[in-house]
C-alpha cells in the first residue's frame, strides 16, 4: 500500500543514503534562515549539505513559513510571530520523520535563533537536544538593521516602523518590530511600551511580571546552547544580543548576561542551563552573517556529532521510518 504515502513523504526519507540508518545516525537538524532569506536559498543549503557531509545521515529541515520561496522571505518581514512560531509548531508536530525523532538539533541563524528559542520555549515537540545560533538577537534590537541597497520591500517597511514601533498595527505586522527592545539608558531599564506591546521578545524573555515557568524549564532541558557573537557585526545593534547582554548605548558598557536580572532571576532557565554546563558564549569573526566553512564543521562537530552530546542517538528510527513505508 506504498501509494498512498503522499510523493512528498517519500521524497524525504533518507533511504538513498549510502550510510546505513544505526543507532549511531545523527539527530535531524532544523535549521531557521534570517531576514531576507528563504528556505529554499542556495547559501543554505550549503550549509544544510556541510552538515551531512560532517555527520553523515543527517536528516537537515529548512523552517518555512510557506512552500513558496518567495513568500517565505516575505514572511521574514511581514507577520505576527506568535502566528508564524505556531505554525511551525504544528508544522514539525505533524512532519513524518521529524515528529518521530526523539529530539533535533537546532540552528539559527540572525533572527532564526530567536525564534528557535520561541519554538522551544512554547512548543518544543519534537524536542530540541542542543541549539546553537549565529549573531542572534536574544537581548532584541535598539535600532533597525539597513536593508540590502535594492531591497524595496525591506526599505519600505523599516521605514513605516520609524516612529511607529509600539503601535497594534506595527506589532502585529512586521516581524522586526516584534524584537525591537527600546531601554531608559538612564537607569537601563526595558520602556514601558516595550513592556507592554512588544508582541514577541518581551514575552519569549519572560520580561512581564507574570512568568511563564514552562519557558523556563524547556529552555533549561537543552543539552547545549551555543549563542555565537560576530566579532564585527556592524548589522545587530548592539551585536552583544547574542549574547543576551545589555549594552548602554550612551557609553557603550556592556553588562553581562549573568550580571543581569533574566540571569540571575533565572526567568526563562538560563542560569539553570549554565549551572549544568549547558551555556556556550562563543566568537566567531567578521561581520554580521560572515561564516566560514571551518566554524560551521566545527559546530556540527562539537554540537551536531551522534555519540557527542549525551544519549544522540536516533534509536528505532529506522523500524518507525520502515512503519510509515509498510503502511
Ligand atoms: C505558558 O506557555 C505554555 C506553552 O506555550 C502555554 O501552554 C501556557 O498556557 C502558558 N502559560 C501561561 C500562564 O501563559
Ligand atoms: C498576534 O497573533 C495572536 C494570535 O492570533 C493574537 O492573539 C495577537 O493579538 C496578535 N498580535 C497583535 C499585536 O495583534
Ligand atoms: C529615564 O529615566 C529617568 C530616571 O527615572 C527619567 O528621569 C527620564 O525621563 C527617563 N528618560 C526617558 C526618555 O524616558
Ligand atoms: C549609561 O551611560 C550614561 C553615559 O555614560 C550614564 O550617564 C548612565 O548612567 C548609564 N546608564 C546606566 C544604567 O548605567
Amino acid at each position: 500500500m506504498l501509494h498512498l504515502l503522499p510523493l512528498s513523504i517519500l521524497a524525504l526519507l533518507p533511504l538513498s543514503t549510502s550510510t546505513p540508518l544505526t543507532k549511531s545516525t545523527p539527530l535531524p537538524l532544523i535549521i531557521w534562515h534570517g531576514l531576507g532569506d528563504n528556505y529554499d536559498a542556495d547559501g543554505l543549503h550549503t550549509v544544510g549539505d556541510l552538515a551531512i557531509e560532517t555527520n553523515p545521515g543527517t536528516f537537515v529541515y529548512y523552517i518555512r513559513l510557506d512552500e513558496n520561496p518567495d513568500s517565505d522571505k516575505t514572511a521574514t518581514f511581514l507577520g505576527n510571530l506568535t502566528e508564524q512560531i505556531a505554525q511551525v509548531c504544528a508544522d514539525l508536530a505533524s512532519h513524518p520523520i521529524l515528529s518521530t525523532a526523539p529530539a533535533v538539533n537546532a540552528l539559527g541563524f540572525s533572527q532564526g535563533g530567536q525564534f528557535l528559542r520561541g519554538y522551544i520555549e512554547r512548543c518544543n515537540y519534537p524536542p530540541v537536544r542542543n541549539l546553537v545560533t549565529f549573531g542572534s538577537q536574544h537581548n532584541g534590537i535598539a535600532k533597525y538593521q539597513a536593508c540590502g541597497p535594492t531591497d524595496w520591500l525591506c526599505k519600505s517597511w523599516i521605514g513605516l516602523l520609524k516612529g511607529n514601533t509600539w503601535t497594534q498595527y506595527v506589532q502585529a505586522h512586521l516581524v522586526p518590530a516584534q524584537y525591537f527592545r527600546s531601554t531608559n539608558d538612564t537607569t537601563g531599564e526595558p520602556d514601558a511600551d516595550y513592556l507592554e506591546h512588544s508582541n514577541f521578545l518581551a514575552d519569549i524573555n519572560n520580561e512581564r511580571e507574570l512568568k511563564n515557568a514552562t519557558y523556563a524549564a524547556n529552555l533549561a532541558k537543552l543539552d547545549k546552547f551555543a549563542m555565537y557573537v560576530f566579532e564585527d557585526d556592524t548589522t545587530v545593534i548592539p551585536k552583544e544580543s547574542a549574547w543576551f547582554a545589555q549594552t548602554n548605548l550612551s557609553s557603550g558598557h556592556v553588562t553581562a548576561l549573568r550580571d543581569r536580572a533574566i540571569y540571575k532571576e533565572d526567568w526563562i532557565g538560563l542560569k539553570a542551563l549554565d549551572e549544568k554546563g549547558g551555556l556556550d558564549f562563543k566568537t566567531t569573526k567578521g561581520g554580521h552573517m560572515a561564516l566560514s566553512d571551518k566554524v560551521l564543521v566545527e559546530v556540527f562537530e562539537t554540537y551536531f556529532a551522534p555519540g557527542k552530546a549525551k544519549k544522540a542517538s536516533w534509536d528505532g528510527v529506522v523500524d518507525r521510518v520502515q512503519e510509515l513505508i509498510e503502511l
